[in-house]
């Protein structure tokens, strides 16, 4: 079978329990995992049940797909992320948005937690992504390319979307928000950045660095979509004193800023 046929597979499974037809697809990353609770929910198929698709094992809860409506639009979001670092394939972890393809999304939505190394950056801060730097992370594309999911070589010029950018600056003031941009760096965690590191990529002209988010834009630019993605800095990488960062203070930094890339998320897909 080919992972063309298997993304087909599983979006018949999904297509035979709704009819639903979602322009957007959101990426519940972190600082958004509670927006679901902003979703009117149709259906919410666990990952398990759908055939081919990848499961999260982490902390007993596998994932899942939800179709439903968010301000009255229809959205489909992938509720449980796969990481390159959970030892997923990079295939398994673009699986999921071309799941979203083929089931007729045609505008991404990403969220996630990074590590601030702008040094006017401050924890809590939110920065909408305007480029990335992938390097250091693996290609998803990498392997025979089915022509149905795209270009061989794929353009990257513009990953994410200028005009959703320039919307989301729009919205900002009417929702009293402050929003940074910059270049996202990925990396495969899961450790931190060493001091060097963190200097390294401040050095090669990113503003902040996470686990997530470059293979699954670099997969959905191939397919066409628009993609919009944003970081919440969970951290600051550069810093003279104590450098020690744990997962605990990344969790309560996204958590803190939730409200706040709801809100933004919510108001871009009332205008998409
Ligand atoms: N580095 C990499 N990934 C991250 C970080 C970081 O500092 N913070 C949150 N995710």
């Amino acid at each position: 079978m080919t992972a063309f046929e298997k993304v087909m597979a599983a979006a018949a499974y999904i297509r035979d329990r709704s009819r639903l037809q979602p322009p957007s697809g959101v990426v519940l990353g972190s600082g958004l995992a509670n927006f679901r609770q902003s979703i009117f929910i149709e259906i919410e198929v666990p990952y398990v049940e759908i055939p081919h698709f990848p499961h999260a094992t982490v902390q007993g809860h596998g994932g899942s797909l939800i179709l439903g409506y968010v301000a009255g639009r229809p959205i489909a979001a992938l509720s449980g992320r796969l990481h390159f670092y959970e030892g997923h394939s990079p295939a398994d972890v673009i699986f999921p948005i071309r799941v979203l393809g083929a089931l007729g999304v045609r505008t991404l939505l990403v969220s996630n937690a990074a590590g601030g190394v702008n040094p006017y950056f401050s924890v809590g801060d939110i920065m909408l992504i305007t480029d990335h730097i992938s390097l250091a992370t693996i290609n998803p594309l990498i392997g025979p390319n089915e022509e149905a999911f795209g270009a061989r070589f794929p353009d990257m010029s513009e990953p994410y979307s200028r005009e959703l950018i320039q919307l989301a600056e729009d919205l900002a003031p009417t929702l009293g928000l402050t929003l940074h941009k910059g270049v996202y760096f990925g990396v495969t965690g899961p450790t931190y950045e060493t001091r060097a590191e963190y200097r390294m990529i401040r050095l090669l002209g990113a503003d902040a660095v996470g686990m997530s988010t470059v293979q699954e834009t670099i997969a959905a630019v191939q397919l066409g979509m628009r993609v919009f993605a944003l970081s919440v800095i969970t951290d600051i990488g550069i810093r003279e004193e104590e450098n020690l960062i744990t997962h605990e203070e990344v969790l309560q930094a996204a958590q803190l800023a939730e409200p706040r890339m709801a809100a933004l998320f919510t108001a871009l897909i009332e205008r998409i």
